[in-house]
């Protein structure tokens, strides 16, 4: 595993993504990755999993200090008492005393960012968050979040796979040290089998979700947060430390472009 060091945080470049399971499968899925090797899973309230990933957590043999464990609070949710409220009960529900990661999942048209961003703040010196961050903000907005808040934001999370575009907010990212971490990065299952993708894996030895994250490895401050339920594409998302991408192969990526978004706003 390889991992970005930035603010005093160790961010492991490859997490677990949690959206979509639940239960029994969620719980099961998390302690099989933690077994694996991942120490970062992404999770929200609005996932519904959080008990879960905590059980998933505890049933590992793996001690929470080694885990890299974010959650987000929901855009109805962002007035001060309600972040306050949605943090504290994602720890219980997480059975956690802290999250390393609280994120903004998608920005308000309502309640200022300054009050939200306070309470995040007050959050973190509780001791209930080690960093803040956001999700899904373009680069205006996530500028003006880094302008408000007196912490560091590590992270903004957007869409990012080879079918989507971010060479904006990268640009801004990496001028201004903020983590870019990509969620959806196989473009929720659409980059798979890609021909391009395909013919570049077989010159390493590996197929196409794993060119698809290779590639985001390549760039400057990005983490990726590959969901996978089975054992063997958890294990596949990995193994992506052991080749790289030439110059030509990256501008061959680049290319595949096509403005596709499989998230949507809420
Ligand atoms: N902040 C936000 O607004 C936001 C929005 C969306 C997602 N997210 C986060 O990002 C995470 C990832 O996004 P996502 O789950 O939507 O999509 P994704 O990770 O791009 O794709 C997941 C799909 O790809 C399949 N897959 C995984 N590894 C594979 C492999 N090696 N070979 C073939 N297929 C593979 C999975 O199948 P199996 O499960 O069957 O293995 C699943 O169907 C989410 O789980 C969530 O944590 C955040």
């Amino acid at each position: 595993m390889e991992y970005i060091e930035l603010f005093g945080a160790q961010v492991p470049r490859i997490g677990l993504g949690t959206w979509d399971l639940k239960g029994e499968n969620c719980k099961t899925a998390v302690t099989n990755a933690l077994s694996l090797g991942y120490r970062h899973i992404d999770t929200a309230e609005f996932y519904y999993n959080e008990e879960a990933v905590g059980e998933g957590i505890l049933a590992s043999s793996v001690a929470r200090s080694e885990i890299f464990l974010t959650t987000k609070v929901w855009p109805t949710h962002l007035a001060y008492s309600q972040v306050i409220n949605s943090l504290n009960q994602s720890l219980q529900k997480l059975k956690t005393d802290y999250v390393d990661l609280f994120l903004i999942h998608w920005p308000s048209d309502t309640v200022p960012l300054e009050e939200t961003i306070q309470a995040m703040e007050d959050l973190h010196h509780q001791g209930k968050t080690r960093f803040i961050g956001v999700s899904n903000f373009k680069p205006a907005l996530l500028d003006k979040a880094r302008r408000i808040s007196s912490l560091p934001i590590l992270t903004d999370q957007v869409e990012y796979h080879p079918y989507l575009e971010q060479s904006k907010l990268l640009q801004y990212c990496q001028k201004n040290q903020v983590i870019l971490t990509a969620y959806c990065p196989l473009g929720r299952g659409r980059v798979i089998g890609d021909k391009v993708l395909e013919k570049i894996g077989q010159k390493y030895g590996k197929n196409s979700a794993q060119v698809a994250l290779r590639w985001l490895m390549e760039q400057e401050l990005v983490v990726a947060i590959p969901k996978a339920a089975s054992t063997s594409h958890q294990k596949e998302n990995l193994e992506v430390f052991d080749f790289q991408l030439t110059p030509e192969e990256i501008a061959e990526i680049n290319q595949l472009k096509r403005g596709l978004r499989v998230a949507s706003q809420p």
